[in-house]
């Protein structure tokens, strides 16, 4: 058994470490924007939070997640979705990491902290229908696929869902 799998505070000095991540050819293949990301990490917006994923104190890997206005969803065509869902994005950077149910696991400590908020209807993860190790831990963590659409630049994608009100 793992140790424990924590999500604990991103800060300035962290943005190294999530470079070299987003350069690493398992994240590279799936982070088409290491630029965005990093410079989101760095500033996030308001609606927007992050952490490192962390094993017994090891900083392992990266998690972003933001609320999502009816706005943001229409333009990218989520019309279905309630606004103020929170969109989530997931890497586990260290290679020796990936494929140990850390990515689940950290998955389940941020929906139970969302969970608390209580404002929060829905969660969903975006990824590429070409993505099975993503799909296989997505649905670990109790996520389903709701559809396919094809976000800007990058190419058919599931959408994965998790609702909070129905798993109550
Ligand atoms: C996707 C990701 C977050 C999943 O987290 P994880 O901790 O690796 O998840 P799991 O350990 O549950 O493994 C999920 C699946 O990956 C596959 N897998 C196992 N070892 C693997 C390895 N060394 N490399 C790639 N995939 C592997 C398996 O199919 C596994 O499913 P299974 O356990 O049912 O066989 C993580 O693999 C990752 O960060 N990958 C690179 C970046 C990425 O794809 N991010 C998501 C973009 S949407």
């Amino acid at each position: 058994m793992e140790a424990d799998v924590t999500l604990t505070g991103f800060s300035s000095t962290d943005v190294t470490l999530l470079l070299r991540w987003l350069a690493a050819p398992h994240v590279a293949a799936w982070y088409l924007d290491p630029e965005d990301h990093v410079a989101w990490a760095a500033n996030p917006p308001p609606n927007g939070e992050r952490a490192l994923i962390a094993v017994g104190g090891r900083a392992v890997g990266y998690i972003r997640w933001q609320s999502v206005s009816r706005e943001v969803l229409d333009s990218v065509g989520l019309h279905e979705i309630p606004s103020g869902s929170v969109d989530i994005d997931i890497l586990i950077g260290e290679p020796e990491f990936v494929g140990r149910g850390i990515g689940p696991r950290a998955l389940l400590v941020l929906l139970s902290k969302l969970r608390q908020r209580r404002d929060v209807p829905m969660l969903g993860l975006t990824t590429s229908v070409q993505n099975l190790s993503a799909q296989r831990a997505y649905t670990k963590a109790g996520f389903r696929i709701l559809r396919e659409y094809s976000p800007t630049g990058y190419g058919p994608c599931y959408l994965m869902v998790y609702n909070l009100n129905e798993n109550a």
